[in-house]
C-alpha cells in the first residue's frame, strides 16, 4: 500500500489525539511533520502534548510550535471541554524532546516546498499558522496535494457560539485568508464541519471498546485516550448532550486516507468576520447568489457506524502489532 503522506497541524485536545493515533496505526500513511497550533489549549500545552503523543506513538517527524496568537482575535481557550493539559483526565510524561527549531509556518513552507505535489495537509485546529504560511509561501496551495480541515458548520448550529465552530471561531481572520487562497486550487479543500462530524457520537459502548483496546495491546497510547475521553464525556454531559461525546477530527483524518465513510459535495463558503452576531460563521452559498465558483468540497452522508468500526480496527491493529505505532 503506498503511503499517503501528511503534514498534520493540530490542536490536542482530545479528539486531535485520537486523530493523531490513527494516522500512526494506519499502515498506508506517513505523517510527514506535525504543527501545534493554540486552540483547545494555549500553543505551549498544544505543543508539548504533541511531542508527547508523537513519542508515545514512535513518531520521528518533525513537531514546530506554532504562533502564540490568533491573527487578529483575542486567544479564547477550550479548558472545559480538553481539561487544562488539554487531554482531560489523561497523566502524560513529560516529553523527552523539544521539536523542530523552526515555527509551524516554516515548516508548512519547508516542507511543502521540499516534496511538491506530494503532501496532503490535514488542519484539525484552527488555521492560523497555514495562514501565516501563506504569507511566506503563497504558492502553497499548488505544493500541496489537497487540503482537508475540520472546521465550520454549514446551515447547522454552531458549538462556539451560536453560529460558529470552534477552530473557526478561535481564528477567523485566518480561515478566511485559507479559503481566499485555496481558491482554485488543483483540487478544492475537503470541509468537515460540525454537521458531518456530529455525526460520530461516542457512546459508553464506544469508550468501553477504548478500554478493550488498552487492555488488548497493553499500548500506552490507548489508556491515555480512554482517560482522555472520560473528560471529554464529562464535559458533554454537562453541557446538556447527555453521557457521550462528538468526536470530530478522527473522521476527517480518516477520509483524508481513505475517501471513505463521507461523500462530497461542492460548495461556496467564506467566513463572516464583522457580524456582530456571526463573526467567525462559516457561510455556504447553497443557490450560487454571489456568482462565485465552489471553492470547497463539503463531506456529507456520513457513515458513522462504518467509521468507528474502521477507527477501532485500525487502532487494535496498527497498536498491536509488535512495536505498533
Ligand atoms: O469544533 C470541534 C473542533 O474544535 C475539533 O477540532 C476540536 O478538537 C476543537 O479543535
Ligand atoms: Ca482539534
Amino acid at each position: 500500500m503506498a503511503s499517503l503522506p501528511l503534514l498534520v497541524d493540530c490542536d490536542p485536545g482530545i479528539d486531535d489525539a485520537i486523530a493523531l493515533s490513527y494516522l500512526a496505526a494506519h499502515p498506508g500513511t506517513e505523517i510527514a511533520g506535525i504543527i501545534s497550533t493554540g486552540g483547545n489549549v494555549e500553543v505551549a500545552a498544544v505543543h508539548r502534548n504533541n511531542l508527547v503523543l508523537a513519542e508515545q506513538l514512535g513518531l520521528e517527524a518533525p513537531i514546530a510550535r506554532g504562533a502564540e496568537r490568533p491573527l487578529v482575535q483575542e486567544p479564547i481557550f477550550a479548558d472545559d471541554t480538553h481539561g487544562p493539559g488539554g487531554l482531560g483526565h489523561a497523566v502524560l510524561p513529560a516529553p523527552a524532546g523539544t521539536g523542530d527549531p523552526r515555527n509551524g509556518a516554516q515548516l508548512w513552507v519547508d516542507l511543502a516546498r521540499a516534496r511538491p505535489g506530494e503532501l496532503v495537509g490535514l488542519v484539525l485546529g484552527p488555521h492560523t499558522n497555514l495562514a501565516l504560511a501563506l504569507e511566506i509561501e503563497p504558492e502553497l496551495p499548488r505544493l500541496l496535494r489537497r487540503l482537508h480541515f475540520m472546521g465550520g458548520a454549514i446551515n447547522h448550529r454552531g458549538n462556539t457560539g451560536p453560529t460558529s465552530e470552534w477552530n473557526i471561531a478561535v481564528d477567523p481572520e485566518a480561515a478566511q485568508r485559507v479559503l481566499a487562497a485555496f481558491t482554485g486550487a488543483p483540487q478544492r479543500p475537503v470541509m468537515g464541519s460540525l454537521e458531518a462530524t456530529e455525526t460520530v457520537r461516542f457512546t459508553q459502548d464506544t469508550l468501553d471498546r477504548f478500554t478493550e483496546l488498552a487492555e488488548a495491546t497493553g499500548h500506552p497510547i490507548a489508556q491515555i485516550l480512554v482517560d482522555a475521553l472520560r473528560f471529554y464525556f464529562e464535559f458533554h454531559e454537562a453541557d446538556g448532550f447527555g453521557w457521550m461525546a462528538h468526536v470530530h477530527d478522527p473522521l476527517v483524518a480518516a477520509h483524508a486516507v481513505t475517501e471513505d465513510f463521507a461523500s462530497i459535495r461542492p460548495l461556496t463558503v467564506d467566513v463572516e468576520l464583522a457580524g456582530t452576531l456571526t463573526r467567525g460563521q462559516t457561510v455556504g452559498d447553497e443557490l450560487g447568489r454571489w456568482g462565485r465558483a465552489p471553492n470547497l468540497d463539503v463531506l456529507t452522508d456520513v457513515r458513522p457506524e462504518e467509521f468507528i468500526e474502521h477507527l477501532l480496527e485500525t487502532l487494535h491493529a496498527g497498536l498491536g502489532r509488535p512495536g505498533g505505532a
